[in-house]
């Protein structure tokens, strides 16, 4: 893969740039059709497969307008297309529950439409110029923010996928078996001291992720691995989901009002643990990272094992934070761009790899897997970083700081490497089980 621009942004000529950002705009576009047009028929394009969702038509379509409204509007200029899709398509307008009774563009209206808008942007691309005194277009800011959005979308359509019930069209299996890491502790330790959270410096870094600023921990230990299935079945086992100590208390008011007992699309079938994945039914492997679980059932876990969630610095500094040199690394095992033997990210599989892969993907304290397979949850409730300042609008973060959202770092095996650094920070309700979410644990020294 060609190295992202975030990490030597310098060392790219403006020409080199559009033509990265035009083959990027193509790889991503071809993910969003494989995941849509590409697979389903009208009827389950258009169908709300849970409450919790967009139809997939909804997203396909709000990709386009999204880009049409930053890229051609915006950084371009040029005059809406179709400004009666602006409410439609609008996440703030309309709740993801409300989005089936929207007069929603048919699957082949919408393809034309995000094909048209694709026209003109790969267009506008020639002639605009990355004017570095523009914020929007120094470094080709607002079509890192645009790629990044519809890889964002691509994730959130899996997360549909998964909630559907019908045939199969996600691929089975994959090819490649991930590179094994010979475990010698379960947890490691990360040193006291001051380290640099977030970036001022990163070009395509989101305003939540800004600005660099200096945070001083105390030594703390994490865990070296995600936690597996096998060991939060063992907390589901030892009646963990009825015993209340466990719990906070509003995890215990989730917990009795939802009636859970397990992970989502986790079931038993006599004495064997089962799960569906994409449509498919499968013996639950006990070696992968657990994902599917809220933010109160990580926690209630960590609680079990005499532990606790990590802080969101603390994540990043386990995952980021090189005690020896005293730098941060764009991802844990340097700057380098992802390969597949360093992280399971960008849906090279359809599940996370088992805990302890990917050795040459460590970070310097050792942890593992801190990017890639599953989302992590934290123990920190999202707000702005001391000095922030929303760019270029309020709705991509400061709307929900502040309103009980937790933290989720490291991005899982359906983000794509051009939408995730050790810095990005990604946010959601404590309930939710949909998206591909697990978690680590840590504890004081
Ligand atoms: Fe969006």
């Amino acid at each position: 893969m060609t190295p992202l621009p975030g990490t030597a942004p310098a060392s790219m000529t403006e020409d080199q740039l559009k033509q990265y950002v035009a083959d990027e705009l193509e790889r991503g576009r071809d993910r969003s059709i494989g995941l849509t047009t590409g697979v389903l028929e009208d009827g389950d394009l258009l169908a709300q497969h849970s409450k919790l969702m967009s139809p997939l038509v909804w997203d396909l379509a709000h990709v386009g307008n999204y880009e049409e409204l930053w890229l051609l509007r915006e950084a371009a200029g040029i005059e809406a297309m179709r400004p009666e899709l602006d409410d439609i398509y609008d996440a703030f307008e309309h709740p993801r529950a409300t989005r089936p009774t929207l007069p929603l563009l048919e699957p082949q209206e919408a393809g034309d439409y995000i094909g048209l808008v694709r026209r003109k942007v790969l267009d506008a691309l020639d002639t605009l110029r990355l004017d570095p005194t523009r914020e929007l277009l120094g470094s080709g800011f607002v079509f890192g923010m645009v790629l990044q959005h519809e890889h964002q979308h691509d994730e959130t359509m899996l997360a549909t996928h998964q909630l559907r019930r019908g045939n199969p069209v996600l691929p089975a299996t994959d090819a490649l078996p991930a590179p094994t890491a010979l475990i010698t502790s379960a947890e490691v330790l990360v040193p006291a001291g001051p380290f640099t959270m977030g970036t001022s410096t990163d070009a395509w870094a989101l305003d939540n992720e800004r600005p660099a600023h200096q945070v001083d921990l105390p030594a703390f230990w994490i865990d070296t691995l995600p936690v597996s299935n096998a060991a939060y079945r063992a907390f589901v086992e030892a009646g963990g989901y009825d015993d209340e100590r466990l719990w906070s208390p509003a995890g215990w008011r989730w917990r009795c009002e939802s009636g859970k007992r397990s992970p989502a699309f986790w079931f038993r079938e006599g004495n064997t643990w089962m799960r569906r994945r994409f449509a498919r039914v499968e013996a639950l492997p006990d070696d992968e990272p657990v994902q599917h679980v809220c933010f109160f059932e990580a926690d209630a876990y960590a609680r079990w094992a005499g532990r606790r969630l990590p802080t969101e610095a603390e994540w990043e500094k386990a995952a980021s934070w090189d005690p020896d040199t005293r730098t941060k690394r764009r991802f844990p095992w340097g700057d380098e761009a992802p390969t597949d033997d360093l992280a399971n990210l960008g849906q090279t599989r359809y599940h996370p790899a088992a805990a302890g892969s990917f050795p040459a993907g460590a970070a310097p304290t050792g942890a593992l897997q801190m990017v890639g397979d599953v989302w992590e949850w934290t123990s920190t409730e999202f707000t702005g970083y001391p000095g922030f300042r929303s760019f270029p609008y309020k709705e991509y973060s400061e709307v929900f700081f502040d309103d009980g959202y937790r933290v989720l770092r490291g991005g899982s095996w359906a983000t794509d490497p051009l939408a995730l650094r050790t810095t990005f920070r990604n946010w959601d309700h404590p309930i939710r089980r949909q998206i591909f979410s697990g978690f680590r644990t840590a504890r004081d020294v």
